[in-house]
């Protein structure tokens, strides 16, 4: 009797954190759709984070706000490597939940393990006195604006500070990566120190692909640029991110790989079939992404089509290789830069008010939430924010 009262007691408790946590989130969404930016908005960090990517997240405009998201990844990270890695360490608190006594804990207690650290760096970010926007605004704009130093930020200027921010995540996690792979601590990767990330090794080899040459010893050997059968952070960043590389061989891995995955009837080679069921979408998307959608051929889908893929077939032999591949590559796989762009275009579209294509800072200051949206919410369906899902 007073046992299940106590349960009562503690459901009723729970739900009602559940309410006092939740209702608070949707005002201030609901405010950011109408209201605009008004001071009872509330900026967000991003408390997703998961081994198995699976889109492009937008890069946090505020280094601030970057390190913060950074630090707190790290943690989320650290607690999941030590979940798939070495799960003899968890199994003891695990037990514990799953015998009855996980009553106690909150709902999302797992997926939320440093609640506290987190709402301390949100609270620091919604404390006007220690982080006021318009002051962190007026601290940024001359780092951005210095090609050339004109009191106008340009889309160029805007992407290449997206790029730094976005290279020294992508590096971060790189070496994060690494520290975890070299297991004799020289610096290297060796092919033999290597092992696919757990969601590969643990899912069936029909996962994006392994079944193919993803993590396997050729992927290995053409990111190795120097052929010294070691990687070091360069490479083993290039052998991550292949879009990205510089690294000729690499990008021909990466055009035969596009060559296996589309490549239907094992043929070895991609014929105009395979091409234009499947590829040319990729490239073309890209193309009115990036361009613009004054398209003369819309209605001839095969058309233009047809001209690119003759036009790429340079041994005119009805079919595509790897090597012909290679001059669409980037538009296949879209590097960093790449949505740094789209990103920049966007936060110009957002806040550019006398529409001249660039920004002042007095223009940023007038709409402050637009440099700080990536760090809202992701789970919002509102047509406001069909900015993200560029990203995915
Ligand atoms: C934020 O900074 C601006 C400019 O320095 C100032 O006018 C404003 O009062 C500050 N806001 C708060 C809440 O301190
Ligand atoms: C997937 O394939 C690799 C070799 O290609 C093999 O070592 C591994 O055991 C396979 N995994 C599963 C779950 O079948
Ligand atoms: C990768 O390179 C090593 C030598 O560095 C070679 O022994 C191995 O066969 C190569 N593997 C593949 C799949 O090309
Ligand atoms: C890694 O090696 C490449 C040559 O393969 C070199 O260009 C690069 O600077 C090196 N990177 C580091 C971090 O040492
Ligand atoms: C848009 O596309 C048309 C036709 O492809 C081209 O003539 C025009 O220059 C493009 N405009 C811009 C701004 O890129």
């Amino acid at each position: 009797m007073s046992k299940a009262s106590v349960i009562l007691y503690i459901t009723v408790g729970i739900l009602v954190l559940f309410l006092i946590s939740y209702s608070p989130k949707k005002k201030s969404d609901h405010d950011h759709h109408h209201g605009g930016h008004n001071q009872h908005h509330r900026l967000k960090l991003r408390s997703s984070f998961n081994f198995k990517p699976t889109r492009h997240d937008p890069v946090p405009f505020d280094p601030l706000v970057a390190d913060m998201e950074r630090r707190r990844e790290d943690k989320e990270w650290e607690r999941q490597y030590i979940e798939h890695s070495h799960p003899e360490l968890v199994s003891h608190s695990q037990k514990e939940t799953t015998s009855g006594a996980g009553h106690e804990h909150a709902p999302g207690h797992e997926s939320q393990p440093e609640w506290e650290d987190f709402m301390d760096a949100e609270d620091y970010l919604n404390n006007e006195e220690k982080f006021n926007v318009t002051d962190r605004l007026i601290l940024l704009f001359p780092k951005i604006d210095v090609s050339p130093a004109d009191g106008f930020v340009t889309e160029s200027e805007l992407t290449e500070w997206t790029m730094q921010s976005a290279a020294k995540e992508v590096i971060h996690r790189t070496q994060r990566d690494m520290d975890v792979h070299d297991r004799n601590k020289d610096g290297f990767i060796s092919f033999s120190e290597y092992e696919p990330p757990s969601w590969v090794r643990n899912s069936d080899n029909n996962s994006f692909g392994y079944d193919m040459g993803w993590w396997k010893e050729e992927h290995f050997n053409a990111s190795d640029a120097n052929g010294d059968g070691l990687l070091n952070l360069t490479e083993f960043n290039d052998f991550l991110h292949p879009a990205d590389t510089k690294n000729p061989n690499l990008l021909l891995w990466l055009c035969k790989e596009e060559v296996r995955e589309r490549d239907s009837d094992k043929d070895g080679k991609i014929s105009f079939e395979e091409f234009f069921h499947g590829l040319f979408d990729t490239v073309r998307n890209y193309e009115e992404d990036n361009h613009n959608s004054t398209h003369p051929y819309h209605d001839l889908p095969e058309g233009p089509a047809k001209q690119l893929f003759s036009q790429l077939d340079k041994n005119d032999d009805g079919y595509l290789s790897d090597v012909e591949l290679l001059p669409i590559i980037s538009k296949i796989h879209p590097d960093e830069r790449y949505y740094a762009k789209q990103q920049a275009d966007y936060i110009i579209s957002q806040a550019d008010s006398d529409k001249d294509g660039r920004l002042t800072l007095a223009e940023m200051i007038e709409h402050p939430y637009v440099f700080y949206s990536a760090i809202f919410d992701e789970d919002d369906t509102d047509d406001d924010y069909g900015y993200h899902d560029e990203f995915r």
